[in-house]
C-alpha cells in the first residue's frame, strides 16, 4: 500500500520521484496497464489510441506497436507521446474507433501534448530505443514527467473488462478475417461470450449500448 502522503494534489506536474510516485498511485514496477496514447499528428492535430504499456523503472515499454498505425508513425516522427491512464470504458470506445472530439483534450496545462479530459494521471514520455519485432515494434520510452488530474475512488466491474476485452478484439478481428481467419473466428467467439455476459449483468449505459455497437460494426451475428 502506498504512502498517500507522496502523492502530490491533483493538478500537479512533476518529474521528480518518478519511480516513487508510480509506486504510490499503485502503477507498479512490471505491471502492464491499457492506457490511451496521445501523439501529434504531421499536420499537427492530435491523435489518441489505446494502447497497452508496461512499466519498467522510470520508463514503459510498448511491447507491441503493431506497424501500420498511426501512433507508430507520429511516434517515430515526433519522439515523444502523452500516455493517459484512465478507467472510463466509453472514453477507450472512442478512442479505439478513432473518435475523440477536440474538446475531448485538456488544453490548460501548456504540456507538450495535452492530456485527456477523462485521465487520471498523464506522464509525458519520449522515445529511447525500439526493437524490431516483424509486425510489430517494441518501443521504450522514458518517463519525463506526470501530470495527476484525479484522485478517485475505484472499484472491480466485470462489465468494465469485458467491454475492454471486446474493444481489443474489435481492432484485431478485420486483421485476422483477412490473414488467419482460424483466429478471427476465436476472437469472435470471445465478443459473443463477453456480450451475453454484458446483457445478463450490466446497465444499458454505457456497457449495453458499447457492446451492441461493437457487435454491429464487426457484424457479428448473436445466438439468439
Ligand atoms: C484496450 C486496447 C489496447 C490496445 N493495445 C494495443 C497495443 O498495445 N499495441 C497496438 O499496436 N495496438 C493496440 N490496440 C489497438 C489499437 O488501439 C488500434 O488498432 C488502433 O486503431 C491502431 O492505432 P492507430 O489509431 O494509432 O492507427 C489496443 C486496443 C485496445 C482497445
Amino acid at each position: 500500500m502506498g504512502a498517500m502522503g507522496k502523492i502530490p494534489p491533483p493538478g500537479n506536474y512533476t518529474s521528480f520521484d518518478v519511480p516513487d510516485l508510480l509506486d504510490n498511485i499503485g502503477l507498479s514496477d512490471g505491471l502492464l496497464v491499457e492506457s490511451i496514447c496521445t501523439t501529434k499528428n504531421g499536420d499537427g492535430s492530435l491523435h489518441s489510441a489505446p494502447i497497452g504499456v508496461r512499466r519498467a523503472g522510470s520508463a514503459v515499454i510498448i511491447e507491441k506497436l503493431f506497424k501500420g498505425t498511426t501512433t507508430l508513425e507520429n511516434l517515430m516522427r515526433e519522439s515523444s507521446a502523452l500516455i493517459n491512464l484512465l478507467d472510463d470504458v466509453e472514453i477507450f470506445y472512442l478512442a479505439t474507433f478513432n473518435e475523440i472530439p477536440e474538446e475531448g483534450y485538456d488544453m490548460s496545462y501548456g504540456m507538450r501534448l495535452p492530456p485527456l479530459k477523462g485521465s487520471n494521471a498523464s506522464m509525458e514520455v519520449s522515445l529511447l530505443n525500439f526493437k524490431d519485432k516483424g509486425d510489430f515494434l517494441s518501443v521504450k520510452l522514458r518517463i519525463d514527467g506526470i501530470l495527476l488530474r484525479k484522485v478517485k475512488p475505484c472499484f472491480f466491474t466485470r462489465c468494465r473488462h469485458a467491454v475492454l476485452e471486446s474493444l481489443i478484439h474489435a481492432t484485431r478481428i478485420p486483421v485476422f478475417r483477412k490473414i488467419r481467419p482460424k483466429d478471427a473466428e476465436k476472437l469472435t467467439k470471445l465478443v459473443l461470450h463477453y456480450s451475453e455476459l454484458v446483457s445478463r449483468i450490466c446497465p444499458e449505459e454505457p456497457y449495453n449500448r458499447i457492446m451492441r455497437d461493437i457487435v454491429n460494426r464487426l457484424n457479428i451475428k448473436l445466438n439468439k
